[in-house]
């Protein structure tokens, strides 16, 4: 692939695109304006589905006019409410059956900056998403620490991804060295092996 190392947020869509094959089940755990879901909606061609959450109604309304106006709706459910409750939504069936789930961290673009991801909720969300995908699925999170939250964010994402067991994960850590102003930085892991310890009385 040509122009793999480009901007952050293209640079995780060409890493994710590896992962996806069509007829897959991704999630997309921060909507927002869309652009990720329609990435991904792409990708998992017809027979695919992606669950698409924002805790926010304007972004699933964005996000949702974006789908129609592609004509990729019909692939896509969305969900309005935190990825901290991602489980609940996914059916029990598809646990270990997904193949990627993207963050893309922070605020909506040119909406309220006071809504915006947190560790708080992050945190318990990525481990929940670590659940879900199959073996050789990933995680991909995108950062962006030019606010106090989401310094706080990146820093607890790091420290719990360089935590994780070597047997069961692969955590890589991308930082795009000599950009300006701040730009975001990637974290991705996959799964080597079946974990096989959630909640199994659902
Ligand atoms: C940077 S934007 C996402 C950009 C989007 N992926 C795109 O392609 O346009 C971050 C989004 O995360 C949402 N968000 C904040 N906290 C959330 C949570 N706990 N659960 C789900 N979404 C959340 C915000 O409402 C915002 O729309």
């Amino acid at each position: 692939m040509n122009n793999l190392i480009t901007k952050p947020t293209e640079l995780s869509l060409n890493i994710l695109s590896e992962y996806i094959s069509k007829g897959d089940i991704v999630i997309d755990a921060t909507a927002g304006n869309g652009h990720d879901t329609l990435a991904l909606a792409k990708l998992v061609g017809l027979e695919g589905t992606v669950y698409a959450f924002d805790i926010q109604e304007i972004a699933l309304q964005k996000t949702k006019t974006l789908l129609e106006q592609e004509g990729y709706i019909s692939r896509c459910i969305l969900i309005l409410d935190s990825h901290n409750h991602m489980k609940e939504h996914i059916p029990y069936s598809q646990i270990e059956k997904i193949s990627t789930v993207i963050f893309n961290l922070g605020y909506l673009p040119n909406e309220e900056k006071r809504i915006t991801t947190t560790l708080e909720t992050t945190l318990p969300a990525v481990k929940q998403a670590l659940e879900l995908i199959k073996v050789n699925g990933v995680v991909a999170i995108t950062m962006y620490d030019g606010h106090p939250s989401g310094k706080a964010e990146k820093e607890g994402l790091l420290k719990f991804s360089k935590e994780l067991p070597a047997k069961e994960y692969h955590a890589a850590y991308i930082s795009l060295i000599n950009q300006k102003n701040q730009p975001p930085e990637l974290i991705f892991i996959t799964k080597k092996k079946s974990i096989a310890n959630y909640d199994k009385s659902r």
